[in-house]
């Protein structure tokens, strides 16, 4: 018998955020031993040493420069992080050089690219969700229509718009006002020139996601997701200042549902219409009266939830799972990539985020969190070698997780992690969970 050791997966990760940072640390501490590269990564996962590959500066728009690295480098899976790539086909471009990789193509992507697919999709399978139209082209029929509609109603960019497409909209005013601003502003460029208008829905909501080959479908805990900047419900919204998981709202009744009634037409119908789904996927939920409904479809992980489901305690070995799939084998993985406890996720933000961020700004006390072995995940900063210090570089800075056997204990942890660093305008959520 041979006593030579299996060889070590080589997994790239490409994406640049906290949500990179958590799944580069949870594939890193897989039994499998893998060499994890994350491209391009950032300064904070440079600095992680259980990130033993490091990060490779290539951008996922350099499709040459991914395919030439992954064959010098023995890349056995690709995972992409971020949508951008996702919709933009480099599933397409890996898989036809025979990369594996772990994402949706260009033309399944369309769950996320353009809420109108999103909406025949769900149309079709009879997934539930909120009443909706498309806005007429013309102005005028277009003003027409908006006359008639039920206010507060939802105005949606057809197109990606980085999480800010969805207006609230509480009169006919502020609906014009909407319509002026992705029409002839075009602030959105071409992801506003078709604009749904939807029944605004009322409840709490609710993340799931899980890993799916089309037909069998892991999921991750449930988590919430924490938009606003405050707790004050005018305040703007973000990408996301924090996450807890599970979401106290999800039963496990209400798991099976999602799975029985959300994922598995979803997964039936875009098979059947030709566009077969495989990679992560990630349901956006109101639970309304009348039950739960689908507010929008991510072809991705979500960040923050994802650095608060992922690698916790209990849980399966992610990266075998994502090498099973890779190979088809997906249905004979044996574990369960749900964690026991409790996680909360707090997310650190700069100055002015998420209108006008400031950079540049001292972070003091990362170098000695880092190396307490806290859950820290890195996003918008850099280190800076000659004056040895760590500096703010985008709006959301960092993520902190904390997990315990009760909420009360997770947070208690979380705060008194993350009050170990701070800086000038730090803005920080003091109610996450
Ligand atoms: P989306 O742009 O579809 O990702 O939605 C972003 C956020 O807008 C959601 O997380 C909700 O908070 C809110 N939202 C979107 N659609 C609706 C709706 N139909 N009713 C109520 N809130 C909505
Ligand atoms: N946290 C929401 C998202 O990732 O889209």
């Amino acid at each position: 018998m041979s006593n030579e050791a299996a060889p070590r997966p080589h997994i790239l990760i490409l994406g640049q955020g906290s949500r990179e940072h958590a799944l580069s640390r949870t594939l890193a501490k897989s039994p499998l031993h893998p060499q994890v590269f994350v491209a391009p990564g950032n300064d904070g996962i440079a600095h992680d040493p259980l990130v033993q590959g490091g990060c490779v500066p290539i951008s996922a728009t350099e499709h040459q420069k991914l395919l030439s690295f992954c064959d010098t480098h023995a890349i056995d899976l690709v995972v992409v992080g971020p949508e951008a790539p996702l919709c933009d086909g480099i599933v397409d471009v890996l898989s036809a050089a025979g990369v594996r990789v772990i994402g949706p193509v260009k033309a399944a992507a369309q769950l996320e690219s353009s809420k109108l697919f999103a909406k025949r999709i769900m149309a079709s399978a009879g997934i539930p969700t909120a009443s909706w139209s498309t806005l007429a082209s013309s102005l005028e029929e277009a003003t027409q229509q908006l006359q008639q509609c039920v206010y507060p109603c939802v105005l949606k960019a057809d197109g990606l718009a980085g999480g800010k497409g969805s207006f609230i909209v509480r009169s006919i005013a502020d609906a014009l006002d909407v319509v002026h601003k992705l029409r002839v502003e075009r602030i959105f460029g071409a992801a506003g020139d078709v604009i749904l208008v939807e029944e605004l829905l009322v409840g709490k909501e609710l993340s799931y996601m899980g890993l799916t080959d089309g037909e069998c479908f892991l999921p991750f805990s449930s988590s919430q997701d924490f938009k606003r900047l405050s707790s004050d419900d005018a305040s703007p919204n973000t990408g996301g200042m924090g996450a807890i998981s599970p979401s106290p709202e999800c039963s496990p009744e209400l798991e099976q549902m999602i799975q029985s009634d959300i994922v598995a037409p979803l997964l039936q119908e875009m098979s059947l219409k030709g566009f077969p789904y495989q990679g992560f996927i990630y349901v956006g939920l109101m639970l309304t009266s009348e039950g739960p409904k689908v507010l929008e479809f991510n072809v991705r992980l979500g960040d923050p939830e994802t650095q608060a489901v992922l690698g916790r305690e209990g849980s399966g070995d992610l990266l075998e799972a994502l090498l099973m799939m890779s190979e088809g084998k997906l249905s004979a993985y044996q574990g369960d990539l749900r964690h026991q406890g409790h996680a909360v996720c707090v997310v650190s933000a700069s100055q002015g985020y998420p209108l006008s961020v400031q950079k540049g700004d001292e972070i003091v006390g990362l170098t000695e969190l880092l190396a307490a072995d806290a859950e820290v995940f890195c996003a918008g900063l850099k280190y800076d070698a000659d004056a040895d210090m760590w500096l703010t570089d985008g709006g959301r800075v960092l993520s902190v997780v904390a997990e315990a056997d009760s909420l009360d204990e997770a947070v208690e942890r979380v705060y008194a992690l993350s009050s170990r660093v701070f800086w000038r305008g730090l803005q920080r959520r003091d109610d996450i969970g």
